[in-house]
């Protein structure tokens, strides 16, 4: 027998319960793309800001290119950190007013080096229900003990921490706006009930990080959680439209990672050319002041604009506008028609999110002007509430 057999077979099953995915090659990145000659508005790219191709950040890529050379030709323990890094690492700290800042090969990295370190067998790990795959990646790997509470429900974390048995040490992790979802954690009560409870709090930034807070410093900083937040995580790769993920925090915290997590000693450094991007995205920030705020006004008109039609966009208060539609197929096909018009949503499904509840995830970005996203919302609405009328008309 083929030693594929097997493997037939699991991806026969996916495909039988719409299951199934498959890479698509583009010739672009962002949020509004040319595909063999036609143009495209993007909803499924991270790169909230357009930073991806901005002139200033490609230029700052290419000045460490060429100064340092295509990698860090080493981990960063050995002799992989470069003038670059320790700048990058200073600029992301001031950023998020934290003492101190460590960059990670990816933000999946980040996670799973930061929670293996905080978090062993005899730990507790307390997690939202809807937490990032590279954080319940990072508990599985910490062996410690996994709790989840119920999406942004404080008062269930305090249930958990309440039942926790003595001993070991207890960690809180969540994100501040929710991937999928688009919503954002009631970080000042979690960090209090954690505290309360004497855990350590940590909170991914990924998708507030350039968004949300002064000058992009994300949500802790907004909410002035900076000394209650022991972990201050987040990626370079969503509004700052590069690679590459990051903590902020203490300087104990950073010496107990560069000397315990796997996940930033046994890689190699990120290459100076990743780095001068960040740097030059960074800046591009700084000068503009604060582009999160344009792009979530055009974003809260476009969610507004679905909501009056009746759809359901759950909690979001984001740049991340989820369209419920639920069942796996529908979502599918809704996805289809919206590209047959020039319009990339993806459909999300299990076990990205809960089952029951495929979506489309809009990302909107400012690639996306008011008209862009006048015209796609009407397409938006017409479809899916097709697909949601057709299937309540027929069961
Ligand atoms: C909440 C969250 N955390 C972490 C990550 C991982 O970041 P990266 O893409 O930099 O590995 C992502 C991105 O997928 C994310 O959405």
């Amino acid at each position: 027998m083929r030693f594929e057999a097997w493997i037939d077979e699991e991806i026969a099953q996916l495909r039988e319960k719409g299951l199934e995915r498959r890479l698509s090659v583009f010739s672009e990145a962002g949020g509004k793309i040319e595909i063999e000659g036609r143009t495209f508005l993007n909803f499924s790219s991270n790169d909230y800001l357009g930073l991806a191709r901005n002139p200033e950040a490609i230029s700052a890529s290419r000045k460490y290119l060429v100064s340092y050379g295509c990698g860090a030709t080493a981990s960063r323990l050995i002799t992989g950190t470069l003038d670059p890094h320790d700048e990058l690492e200073r600029v992301i700290a001031a950023l998020k007013g934290y003492p101190e800042a460590l960059v990670f090969g990816s933000g999946f990295l980040a996670n799973a080096g930061i929670i293996t370190s905080l978090a062993g067998r005899s730990d507790h790990v307390f997690a939202d229900k809807l937490a990032h795959a590279s954080i319940i990646d990072g508990i599985v790997l910490s062996r410690a003990n996994l709790k989840r509470f119920h999406h942004n429900d404080p008062d269930h974390l305090t249930a958990l921490l309440k039942q926790c048995p003595a001993g070991g040490r207890k960690l809180v992790v969540t994100e501040s706006v929710f991937s999928m979802d688009g919503d954002i954690a009631p970080l000042a009560e979690i960090t209090s009930r954690a505290v309360e409870y004497g855990a350590m709090v940590m909170v991914d930034e990924a998708h507030a990080t350039g968004v949300f807070g002064p000058g992009g410093s994300g949500l802790i900083r907004e909410y002035g959680l900076e000394d209650r937040v022991n972990v201050s995580m987040g990626t370079l790769s969503k509004a700052l439209g590069g690679y590459g993920g990051f903590i902020a925090c203490s300087s104990a915290l950073r010496d107990l990672l560069v000397n315990r997590a796997r996940a930033f000693i046994y890689t190699t450094g990120l290459p100076p050319a990743v780095v001068g991007s960040a740097l030059g995205a960074l800046a591009v920030i700084r000068k503009a002041g604060n582009p999160g705020a344009e792009l979530l006004r055009r974003a809260a008109t476009f969610r507004k604009r679905l909501q009056e039609a009746g759809l359901n966009t759950l909690n979001s208060e984001s740049q991340i506008v989820p369209v419920l539609i639920g069942e796996n197929a529908g979502t599918l096909a809704v996805a289809q028609r919206l590209k047959s018009k020039g319009i990339l949503a993806v459909a999300i499904r299990p076990p990205t999110v809960p089952e029951g509840t495929a979506r489309l995830r809009l990302s909107v970005t400012l690639d996306h002007s008011d008209r862009d996203l006048e015209w796609a919302a009407g397409e938006i609405i017409a479809e899916a509430s097709g697909e949601l009328g057709a299937r309540e008309a027929y069961g």
